[in-house]
């Protein structure tokens, strides 16, 4: 394997020193980008573009390309790919966000539930991942991906995306055995899944909770962090003589983070509702830190931007273990150029920050 050229990305997940504070972008391939654009019209449909390893490994490289900046890819694919390999038929009405042809609504449809074999059922995302390390050639490192349990089974119960989760939360409440049994199956399956992709060549891997932030904080323990820590603990944790560190990314998990960073994660992830500077006092001595820009600042003009960049660096104050990203996808409605000016932003402001 070709020798990376640039790695403060994984030294700043392990907290090790480097020379500005790395950067990229959760859905930093996406529709705010024409280039973007043109490739889905090209495949399809957003699924042809995750099941065909070229495309994927082509939309993958295209903000790579545009924007030097970028210290870490991440694979293009999508969280649903577990639940579509279980049997639910995942598709994409446009505009309508993700649904399934089969729904999960009782004990027996989770009983009947297939672990998913990576090779053989999403061996279209494995893949992905080593034709586009291909293509990186040691530029910046590859980050993999899944969803979390919880977040997987909402989409699973209700169907599609869903605004106040209402089969998902009768199940946990009326039925909390088959919860624990569709959450057990999915941190089986994600575990083998996220082992697959660092076999295939991914250098870090990123746990999207998005919906954990959704639920009480006892429930939030139970259903959720508890199955993350369970796939944490299964992980590969070193590959090709490097340690692959792991980020945990629960949305709206401000008020829990001392109990997410003793799940045995590398990071964690921050949305823009907390502190960085006070998540670091809290849990920055166990952790590393990726966040936590709100994304809608890229509304706003360049010198704006700059301005709530510079201040949230000026929050986590000096030294590694800060990873710059925003608290949660970039939406299409951006305009490159101030993805552009966040980046540089990033790059620039950040030196003062390190020796
Ligand atoms: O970050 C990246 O660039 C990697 C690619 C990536 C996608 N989805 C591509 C995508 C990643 C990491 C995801 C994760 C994902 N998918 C999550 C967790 C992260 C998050 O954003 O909270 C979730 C909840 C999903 C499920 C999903 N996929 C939804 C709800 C939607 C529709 C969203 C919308 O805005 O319409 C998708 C589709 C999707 N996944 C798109 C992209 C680029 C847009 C599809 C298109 O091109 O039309």
């Amino acid at each position: 394997m070709t020798a990376l050229k640039n790695d403060r990305f994984l030294r700043a997940l392990l907290k090790q020193p480097v020379d500005v504070t790395p950067v990229w972008m959760m859905r930093q391939a996406g529709r705010y980008l024409p280039e973007y654009r043109a490739s889905r019209a090209k495949a399809g449909d957003f699924m042809s573009l995750c099941m065909n390893p070229q495309f994927a490994c082509e939309v993958t490289m295209q903000p790579l390309d545009r924007y030097p900046q970028l210290d870490a890819a991440i694979l293009f694919s999508d969280i649903l790919t577990i639940p579509d390999a279980m049997g639910q038929g995942l598709y994409f009405e446009t505009g309508e966000g993700p649904r399934f042809k089969k729904v999960v609504s009782t004990l027996a449809d989770i009983e009947a539930l297939p672990i998913p074999d990576p090779q053989k059922d999403l061996g279209y995302v494995m893949d992905a991942v080593s034709t586009i390390r291909r293509e990186l050639n040691g530029r910046v490192p590859l980050i993999g991906f899944s969803g979390s349990p919880w977040t997987l089974a909402t989409y699973m119960v209700e169907g599609g995306s869903s605004k106040d989760f209402r089969k998902t939360k009768a199940m946990l409440y009326d039925n909390p055995q088959a919860m624990h049994l569709l959450l057990d199956k999915l941190a089986q399956s994600v575990t083998s899944y996220l082992n697959g992709q660092i076999m295939a060549g991914a250098q870090a891997v990123q746990i999207f909770d998005t919906w954990g932030g959704n639920l009480s904080a006892a429930a939030y323990q139970e259903f959720s962090l508890a199955y993350m820590r369970k796939i944490v603990s299964g992980l590969i944790r070193e590959h090709e003589g490097r340690k692959v560190p792991v980020i945990l990314f629960t949305k709206n998990g401000g008020l829990w983070l001392e109990s997410i960073a003793e799940a045995g994660a590398d990071a964690l992830g921050l949305d823009w509702t907390c502190d960085i500077g006070n998540a670091r006092e809290r849990v920055g001595h166990k952790v590393a830190l990726q966040g936590n820009m709100d994304p809608t600042v890229l509304y706003a003009k360049p010198e704006a931007i700059r301005a709530e960049v510079g201040r949230i660096l000026a929050s986590y104050g000096k030294g590694s273990g800060h990873v710059f990203n925003l608290g949660h996808g970039i939406t299409p409605e951006v305009d490159p150029e101030h993805a552009g000016a966040f980046l540089r932003a990033v790059h620039e402001l950040s030196a003062q920050y390190h020796d």
